[in-house]
């Protein structure tokens, strides 16, 4: 399966994408600047030398949605929706993991503060710019800092909550974010779930800087997935 990370060169795209390189999977990072995803390829390759058969290529962020079997959204909520009607036409019904919070950073506020979207969250906006298409939306990566991410080849202290509609993408979705090591996956319902899952990410960074951390990240406790 080819995963095409849209937004791909910052922090999150990025080392997503190195942590699905390092589990066997072709990944492609998708740039608004085809030359600019080249760079990032070759600097990760770079520092992923040691790892065996990485495939990572980059191309611009159309590119990337027409190669790509999955997709996988990383821009800031102000590159959400022209990132996301730049790409429409080649998204058909890929699963689309949107990583996107909406923090107050996008009006000059505070990373600690998250702003109400009308549609109710990030993701359910990602679904609403994508209607037209029949884009699987599932909110993921959300609260996995790229610190946690970066930290190679260290397992993950966090778990990744997710919510969609569709229940066959959701365990396609599980099933890849589960191979990187430390993550576990919570299904946590349907897509408005993602209107929780977006505020935790505020307050794990508000975390983050009163405790002088990068790595502040959430398990869930006490409950069976079998
Ligand atoms: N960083 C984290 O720890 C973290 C954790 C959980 C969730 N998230 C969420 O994941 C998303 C990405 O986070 P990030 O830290 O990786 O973001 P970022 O580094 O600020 O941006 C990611 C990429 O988005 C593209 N971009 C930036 N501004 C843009 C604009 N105005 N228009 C179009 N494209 C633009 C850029 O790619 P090109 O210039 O190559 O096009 C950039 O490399 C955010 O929504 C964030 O809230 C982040």
């Amino acid at each position: 399966m080819k995963i095409s990370i849209i937004g791909g060169t910052g922090s999150q795209g990025l080392n997503l994408g190195k942590r699905f390189a390092i589990a066997g999977e072709d990944v492609i990072i998708g740039s608004r600047k085809e030359e600019k995803a080249l760079t990032k390829v070759e600097e990760c390759l770079d520092l992923l030398k040691d790892y065996d058969n990485i495939k990572m290529e980059g191309m611009s962020n159309e590119d990337a949605a027409k190669a790509g079997d999955l997709l996988i959204l990383t821009v800031p909520l102000s590159a959400q929706k022209p990132t996301l009607q730049s790409i429409k036409d080649f998204v058909g019904d890929k699963i689309v993991l949107d990583a996107t919070v909406p923090l107050e950073t996008a009006i000059g506020g505070s990373p600690a503060r998250f702003i109400d979207l009308m549609e109710g969250s990030a993701a359910e906006r990602t679904a609403k710019i994508l209607k037209k298409t029949d884009a699987k939306v599932i909110a993921a990566f959300n609260n996995i800092s790229n610190s946690l991410l970066e930290n190679i080849p260290e397992p993950i202290d966090c778990d990744c909550l997710i919510a969609g509609n569709d229940n066959e993408a959701k365990k396609i979705a599980i099933e890849l974010i589960e191979k990187i090591p430390g993550v576990e996956c919570i299904d946590c319902g349907k897509l408005e779930k993602a209107r929780m899952i977006e505020k935790i990410t505020p307050l794990l960074i508000g975390l983050n800087i009163k405790y002088k951390s990068h790595y502040g990240g959430l398990r869930i406790t006490g409950i069976s997935r079998e």
